[in-house]
């Protein structure tokens, strides 16, 4: 059995990727699929915290237990989670959150007359900056970070920019790593300066050591 670390504790996560539509039958998207999200907001109510997984469009089931918001694009998942965010202690941000979506959404279906076609994009708010600024004094943020080079500098440079104090960074490179792997190796940078890398596994099992390791910094 999973010790309950986390009695009376509210975790606010968000999972998966955000859908921005161009017109009534397309949109942009990426390839995230929500497991890593799904199974830290699993993890933390086996380890008796209260849940809540703000998800974008996955194809995962809801986790038992976990108190579900379903949102589509960028714009409601940031109102959702600044809606949240003064009631938790925890917030994990796992959603790969689309940088940018179009300026513009068409009513009709664009029609393809032309031979090239330039769509115009607008950059998404940052959602996981924004937090600190709505959070509790003491609750921990928890950001991740997908890179495929300097890995150590663009994390050290989140922890900071976005006032972290977690960044779990992944190499998206790396087989067994990511999107769409069932597995995941990450290594966590903390504010306080601490650099602890995990041993590949499955992504609950990495849920699992990532929630332990918050949980002993919660206690100094
Ligand atoms: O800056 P970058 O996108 O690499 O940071 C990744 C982290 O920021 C992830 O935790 C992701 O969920 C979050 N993020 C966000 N809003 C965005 C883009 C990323 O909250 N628009």
């Amino acid at each position: 059995a999973t010790k309950p670390h986390y009695k009376g504790v509210r975790f606010l996560v968000s999972a998966g990727p955000t859908r921005e539509r161009i017109d009534p039958v397309r949109y942009l998207s990426n390839d995230s699929t929500g497991t890593m999200g799904y199974a830290i907001a699993r993890m933390a109510w086996r380890m008796g915290a209260d849940v809540t997984l703000v998800s974008g469009p996955s194809e995962l089931a809801d986790p038992l237990g976990v108190s579900m918001i379903r949102v589509t694009t960028a714009s409601e998942m940031e109102r959702v989670m600044i809606d949240h965010a003064k009631d938790a202690d925890v917030i994990i941000m796992t959603a790969a959150v689309a940088d940018y979506r179009p300026e513009a959404v068409l009513e009709k279906k664009l029609k393809k007359t032309q031979d090239t076609l330039s769509l115009s994009l607008v950059k998404n708010p940052d959602i996981l900056s924004q937090l600190r600024d709505h959070m509790k004094p003491r609750a921990k943020l928890v950001g991740f970070a997908a890179e495929t080079h300097d890995h150590e500098h663009y994390a050290q440079k989140k922890l900071r920019e976005k006032r972290l104090d977690f960044v779990v960074l992944n190499d998206v490179l790396e087989p067994g790593a990511g999107f769409g792997t069932g597995t995941n190796r990450v290594t966590v940078y903390a504010a306080n300066g601490s650099v602890t890398p995990f041993a590949q596994a499955d992504k609950l099992t990495v849920a699992k050591a990532l929630l332990q390791l918050i949980h002993a910094q919660r206690e100094v």
